[in-house]
């Protein structure tokens, strides 16, 4: 399905946004000024297979300046954008390569995961979408002027995956200072990763992936500037509670909440105060927010 089609159910969600207008304007009165930032979680996910260009393409699009993606390394030292730590679910890797089980990203080089088809699981018309290097898709954000919330993947797996992820966006001009101030947020559900990110860029903004105890929230605003829990573990009690502390750059913590795709699930977070929903469906959310 192509992005263009795909955005028809943009426009029922238009109407559909009309009846959850009452929880954001509820969320401006109790002080969140401004919608919540929406971000593509692994792309346009729902109009586009998952972290391929085609994702990045369809965000772009719907006119979704941030993107969300997954990176990880391959056996030969190369960052790729792909979600599962194996390659079975949204690639062609079992038929092109037999034999190679559990077909861990980290056993496969770049070149090999190059071969593969991460299109076709999703429909037809994205045959032929590749698995992108983290290099190409920062040119492809370029090009489209988008912004990048980029997620390091089960970096326990990968030793030296932020350093690496580090030395990519610099070689790229990512770490200049208008990205940094303005296009880049790396996180990841590693606190030591995390940690590891802001010690190598204490510049670079970071967010933590989870829903770390109220109690616990001032250990972390040491190294992050945004926790990012699921939805399903969030109320407007502990939005606040961690909006109150300020993060590691001196401002208050931000919570960016995920994977949110319906319209009333979307006005409730906002009713939350959260800052920033994250979801396969950016153009549901910014309707039912707006
Ligand atoms: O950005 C939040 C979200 O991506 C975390 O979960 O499993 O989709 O990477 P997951
Ligand atoms: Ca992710």
């Amino acid at each position: 399905m192509s992005v263009r089609t795909a955005t028809a159910s943009g426009a029922a969600a238009a109407l559909l946004g009309t009846c959850f207008l009452l929880p954001a304007a509820q969320a401006q009165a109790t002080g969140t000024q401004d919608s919540p930032v929406v971000y593509a979680h692994r792309g346009a996910s729902a109009y586009a297979p998952e972290n391929t260009l085609a994702a990045v393409d369809a965000a772009d699009d719907l006119g979704v300046a941030w993107v969300e993606n997954d990176v990880q390394l391959t056996k030969d030292g190369v960052l790729v954008v792909v979600h599962d730590t194996t390659l079975g679910r949204t690639t062609d890797a079992e038929e092109v390569f037999p034999g190679r089980a559990p077909w861990a990203v980290k056993d496969f080089t770049a070149a090999e995961i190059a071969k593969l088809d991460a299109g076709s699981w999703f429909g037809a018309g994205f045959a032929g979408a590749r698995v992108p290097t983290l290099t190409q898709y920062l040119h492809r954000l370029e090009r489209n002027h988008q912004k990048l919330l980029l997620e390091i993947k089960s970096p326990e797996i990968y030793p030296g995956i932020e350093k690496e992820t580090l030395r990519v966006l610099r070689e790229e001009g990512w770490l200049d200072r208008a990205h940094v101030k303005h296009k880049l947020i790396i996180q990841s559900f590693g606190a030591e990763s995390v940690k590891k990110v802001h010690a190598l860029r204490p510049d670079v903004v970071t967010g933590f992936l989870g829903t770390p105890a109220v109690a616990e929230l001032p250990s972390y605003a040491a190294f992050t500037d945004q926790i990012n829990p699921s939805y399903t573990t969030i109320g407007a009690d502990y939005v606040a509670a961690v909006q109150k502390l300020k993060g590691a750059h001196g401002k208050p913590l931000r919570v960016n909440t995920w994977t949110v795709n319906d319209a009333a699930k979307a006005a409730q977070v906002a009713g939350f105060g959260v800052d920033g929903i994250i979801t396969n469906n950016p153009d549901i959310v910014r309707e039912a927010t707006r």
